[in-house]
């Protein structure tokens, strides 16, 4: 069975003043939940402070980043490599989100460069896919989650793929307060699960975790995670607030 992940995604926000303050307060909430793994995903600034309130407090809480370069090193100004996450015992990091794609020029091709450098470091990626409202209104969803997930899953091993994690977040649905209906987001989901299946086999697609994201809050996320193929949530706006992220992780442990 597929353990449930979910994941805080706090985006350009939280000062070390308020990652601390989260990071307290969670920790009365969910230091004992043992049953959904959790992962805070802090801006750069706040990897270490994050890592460091988490040491020894929670088997079940990771920290995760939200982008990196593909290379290993060298003259890439700006740039944050996989070894230097790693070095701050970082496990997971978000690839291909659709504000990287959409604001800063990722394509399929340079995710899958990111995503096959996170593996090579023992980093386990979390990999974006999702359409446009455009695209879903002309009847492309299946299209466009299918070459998302083949550019960016290019060439990865069997064990590589049960690593990943796959984030179905229909761009529609970021930061809108409007969520896909449970429905429309388990059809996605089969969808992107069979694709998987065809890019690898049944074991494969049937260990690979696909997280929902897009709007997701303490009152929709029972919901959404009782589908049958919907492992777990990456949370944005609701996860900047201790208590509502608190919530939606006891959603995702009630489930089963
Ligand atoms: P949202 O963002 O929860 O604020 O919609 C989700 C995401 O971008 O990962």
């Amino acid at each position: 069975m597929r353990k449930k992940i979910v994941a805080a995604n706090w985006k350009m926000n939280m000062t070390l003043g308020e990652s601390t303050r989260f990071i307290e307060s969670f920790l009365l909430d969910a230091a004992d939940i043992r049953e959904v793994e959790i992962v805070i995903i802090p801006p750069f600034t706040a990897l270490a402070k994050v890592t460091e309130l988490l040491e020894n407090k929670s088997q079940s809480i990771k920290v995760g980043a939200q982008n990196m370069h593909w290379e290993r090193n060298g003259a890439f100004t700006g740039e944050i490599s996989a070894a230097l996450l790693r070095d701050l015992f970082i496990h997971y990091v978000i690839l291909g989100h659709s504000e990287r794609r959409r604001l800063f020029g990722e394509t399929d091709e340079i995710v899958n460069k990111k995503v096959r450098a996170a593996h090579e470091a023992t980093l386990r990626p979390i990999v974006c896919v999702g359409e446009t409202l455009e695209q879903r209104d002309k009847g492309n969803v299946e299209k466009i989650l299918s070459i998302q997930l083949r550019g960016s899953l290019k060439d990865l091993s069997e064990k590589e793929l049960q690593e990943t994690v796959v984030a179905y977040e229909p761009v529609w649905a970021i930061g809108t307060g409007r969520n896909a209906t449970p429905e429309q987001a388990q059809e996605a989901h089969a969808f992107i699960r069979q694709t998987l299946r065809e890019m690898s086999d049944e074991t494969t697609a049937d260990r690979i975790r696909i997280q929902y994201g897009g709007s997701v809050k303490s009152e929709n996320a029972q919901e959404l995670m009782g589908q049958q193929d919907i492992d777990g949530a990456l949370v944005g706006g609701a996860s900047l607030d201790p208590r509502s992220f608190a919530a939606i992780v006891k959603a995702a442990r009630d489930q089963k």
